[in-house]
């Protein structure tokens, strides 16, 4: 499936675009040593909980609703590991792979908000 979106100044040439998802997840992989002064979200532990998130989604057969995208740098070196659910823009900080299994079974299945996961990145 395909969502057409037309420009204002050439509506007879839509550009089609793959269909999004109802959630698409951007997971930071970043490893720098550990004693780096940014920290990273690989030295904080990050993917092999990114690999369980990727595995999980599959094996829950949400592959068709959910994005996950493996991520570079995402500004939030040390509060790692870091991910981000669109559109809402939800930031989670998960450490264990229980985390995982709950941001998968209260936000990707039922909408709901992790809130002792959740991160609230400052305005500046
Ligand atoms: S290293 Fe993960 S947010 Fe920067």
């Amino acid at each position: 499936m395909t969502n057409a979106i037309e420009t204002e100044n050439e509506a007879d040439t839509a550009i089609e675009v793959p269909q999004v998802y109802k959630h698409h997840i951007f997971a930071c992989y970043t490893q720098r040593p550990p004693a780096h002064p940014r920290g990273s979200c690989g030295a904080a532990g990050g993917p092999p909980l990114w690999d369980r998130l990727g595995k999980k989604i599959e094996s829950e057969g949400l592959s068709q609703d959910i994005g996950f995208t493996p991520a570079g740098c995402l500004g939030f070196c040390q509060a790692g590991p870091m991910m981000v659910i669109y559109p809402e823009g939800v930031w989670y900080h998960p450490t264990s792979p229980d985390d995982i299994d709950e941001i998968v079974d209260r936000h990707l299945k039922q909408g709901k908000l992790v809130e002792r996961l959740a991160i609230v990145p400052r305005l500046r």
